[in-house]
């Protein structure tokens, strides 16, 4: 059985992936991506972000999400919609531009408005608001920040519930935060603060891009997980990935099987981690080579296509359940 059937057998959701617009001409890639037993979840790597979405001013183009939403839903994947705010890949007459408080506000609630109905309620998650802080826990310098101040989180939040059906859970994802740290207790702090304030939140991404060697444990990421979970929100790992400083060996792709493998047992063994969403499957098609120079092969599937240590490994944590 593939990776979703095992995960739904031990009581997740959806084991899923993201997919890239890049790789849609590849019908071996495609027939694994959108294979509902492998992966009962899908989210679009780049097409649902502002840049492609409103890439003018109140013009939206929905083409680049929609060559892999509506291949899922067909497929009868569940989707997580990514993302409504984020400080990168943000279109230059957005970035560029002289805003007053009450303009952007209104290029907000815009922006949301028209995505969060085009793509209805068919979102099992959105990701409302993408990597808002440093590692230090401050807030990251963007648009956002400069002009609305902090509160454009949770005006992003309430604009996101105006707009999307209940049943639809919003959430703040991050990387970084898969330890209790400075970073995860910031987090965190957010999160009962809009609780206290009944500002709309549903659940925290921790996005779990990891390294070889210096990856959180089972237990770290059993504790971030912990974290939330007394708050009253649920939890995902939203973009998996296990990176390799290269040349690889077999030594290494055993050590990542093994950072795959406590990763997904720590939200298996969590109440209200509800899924894992791996950041691509294929090696090839990786984000972290162009990122890190010198690193790579981060995924369950290499260059062949064929399947690795890691996906193994996740298949048998999945199974002991
Ligand atoms: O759109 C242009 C296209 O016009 C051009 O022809 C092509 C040439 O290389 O580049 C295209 O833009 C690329 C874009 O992906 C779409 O493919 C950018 O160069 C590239 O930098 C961009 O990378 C994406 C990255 O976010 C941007 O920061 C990755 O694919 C995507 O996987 C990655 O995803 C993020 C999550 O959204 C948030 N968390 C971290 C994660 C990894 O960085």
């Amino acid at each position: 059985p593939g990776l979703d059937i095992l995960a739904k057998r031990a009581g997740l959701l959806y084991f899923g992936t993201a997919i890239d617009n890049v790789v849609l001409n590849n019908s071996a890639y495609i027939s694994i991506a959108h294979n509902s037993s492998e992966f009962g979840q899908v989210t679009p790597s780049n097409g649902q972000k502002w840049m492609y979405i409103e890439p003018s001013r109140n013009n939206f183009s929905y083409s680049m999400a929609d060559a892999i939403v509506k291949p899922a839903i067909r497929a009868r994947q569940m989707r997580r919609c990514h993302t409504f705010v984020w400080h990168n890949q943000l279109p230059a007459w957005l970035e560029g531009g002289n805003w007053t408080k009450a303009e952007l506000t209104g290029v907000l609630e815009n922006h949301i408005r028209n995505e969060a109905r085009y793509f209805g309620n068919g979102c099992y998650a959105w990701d409302v608001v993408n990597e808002a802080f440093e590692d230090d826990g401050s807030f990251r310098d963007s648009i956002w920040l400069r002009v609305l101040g902090k509160e454009y989180i949770e005006l992003a939040f309430r604009f996101a519930r105006k707009y999307v059906g209940r049943r639809v859970r919003l959430y703040y994802n991050d990387y970084g935060i898969e330890r209790v740290n400075v970073k995860s207790k910031v987090v965190a702090a957010m999160v009962k603060d809009f609780i206290d304030r009944d500002i709309p939140i549903d659940g925290i991404g921790l996005q779990a891009h990891f390294t070889v060697g210096r990856a959180p444990t089972y237990d770290d990421v059993k504790a971030a997980l912990n974290l939330f979970i007394p708050l009253g929100v649920e939890t995902a790992l939203t973009e998996l990935d296990v990176r390799i400083q290269l040349p690889d060996s077999l030594e290494k792709q055993a050590l990542q099987a093994q950072v795959y493998a406590n990763s997904t047992k720590a939200c298996m063994d969590v109440g209200d981690c509800v899924g894992v969403t791996v950041w691509d499957f294929w090696d090839p098609v990786s984000w972290v080579p162009e990122t890190f120079p010198g690193y790579g092969n981060a995924c369950l599937f290499d260059d062949g296509l064929k399947r690795k240590q890691a996906y193994y490994a996740v298949s048998d944590v999945l199974r002991d359940d």
